[in-house]
């Protein structure tokens, strides 16, 4: 295991704060100063093991910035709270790295960042809808190969999106974002599966129908389906959105990938488990007109044997959030969740409604503590 790097901004601090990699922007390390912490940033990119984290941590450590790429279960949370640890921040809005039961038997409060991510994480799914769709990277290596010569009316034949339609699985607030990326550019109906209704997309897409049948266009529709597999046989782009727990893991096997039609395309930007990955390129092998766009993979940074050779899939390394505005977002949020703990404030009630804490003068609250009622905090008041 080679040495990690680690930088420390405002040495006198009286409460010692770990950040396991650098963050983009400077207001998360304001915050962090303004609450009187030292901050320690690990600068190396390599991903840190529980070891060095637990190193880090050492006896005396009042809160911890952590990476979504980190084992956060009994070995860190115990560390923690024997070295005094008040709380602990995900930098992501996803949490599935980190058992929230332990680290509220230890009394340290989870912290994690809702709101930034939405709209760039569908952007992204929508961005691989068309990659895909499109054939847009084996179009850019054969031409960057010199393999251009002229036009052809067979050339990279793709999928047309407009007026077909797109399933959505996870209608909670990126899918729903992706779903009306779809529904309202490219006019597609929608077919979604969520364990609840989602009554907002659902009264916003029928008002947007009425909308374009008034201006003489064919309306589009929503219908929330029994199952995922409904969803899978009847659409022409999935787009998965669930969160990745035991039920969701393996969601997407050969079985349920079998159901999907022949020209289908499927997008997944949420967690890489909720595909058997050895399953998919298996089907993308046996089914060359079937299209995939993958910013996740089932073992991070790994990609499962074949997936790279496959001309069908179009991948990136786990890019959806990755825009400069949402990333700082990010790393406001996840300073605001350890200050905000440390300095005793309450917590934000509702992490739907989070952009206050971008602003110029943010509320004096947590914003987003995902265990606040086990580990006692008590609610913001203004
Ligand atoms: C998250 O925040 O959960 C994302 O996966 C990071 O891009």
């Amino acid at each position: 295991m080679s040495a990690k790097e680690w930088k420390i901004y405002n040495p006198t601090g009286q409460q010692r704060v770990i950040v396991t990699k650098s963050l983009p922007g400077t207001r998360w390390l304001d915050l962090l100063t303004a609450a009187d912490c030292r901050v320690e940033v690990c600068t190396s990119p390599e991903i840190l093991s529980v070891a060095e984290i637990q190193a880090a941590i050492g006896d005396h450590c009042a809160g911890v910035i952590g990476q979504l790429t980190e084992d956060w279960s009994e070995t860190l949370f115990g560390a923690l709270q024997r070295a005094g640890g008040k709380a602990y921040s995900n930098y992501a809005v996803g949490y599935n790295n980190v058992n929230v039961d332990v680290a509220s038997q230890h009394g340290i409060p989870v912290g994690n960042t809702p709101g930034v991510l939405t709209e760039t994480t569908a952007e992204m799914a929508v961005a691989l809808t068309f990659g895909a769709a499109r054939r847009l990277v084996e179009a850019d290596r054969f031409m960057r190969a010199g393999n251009y010569h002229g036009w052809l009316p067979t050339l990279f034949l793709g999928n047309l999106l407009k007026g077909g339609t797109v399933g959505v699985i996870g209608a909670g607030r990126i899918g729903a974002a992706y779903a009306r990326m779809m529904v309202e550019g490219f006019k597609m109906n929608l077919v979604y599966y969520d364990l609840y209704q989602n009554k907002h997309l659902e009264n916003f897409i029928a008002a947007y129908s009425d909308f374009l049948q008034a201006q003489g266009e064919t309306g589009v529709t929503c219908t929330r389906l029994e199952t995922a597999e409904d969803v899978l046989r009847s659409a022409d782009v999935v787009s998965l959105h669930p969160v990745l727990d035991a039920t969701t893991h393996h969601l997407m096997n050969k079985e349920r990938l079998g159901l999907m039609k022949e020209h289908a395309i499927l997008v997944n930007a949420s967690r890489g488990p909720v595909i058997d990955e050895a399953a998919l390129v298996e089907h993308c092998r046996t089914h060359p007109n079937f299209r995939v766009g993958l910013d996740v993979f089932e073992d991070e940074p790994a990609m499962k044997p074949g997936l790279a050779d496959l001309d069908n899939v179009v991948i990136v390394p786990h890019i959806a959030s990755a825009t400069s505005w949402t990333r700082e977002g990010m790393a406001t949020l996840a300073a605001s969740n350890v200050a905000g703990v440390l300095n005793g404030y309450g917590v934000w009630p509702n992490p739907n409604e989070i952009l206050p804490f971008l602003s110029d003068n943010p509320p004096k609250a947590a914003p987003s503590i995902v265990n606040a009622k086990a580990v006692g905090l008590a609610t913001y008041q203004a």
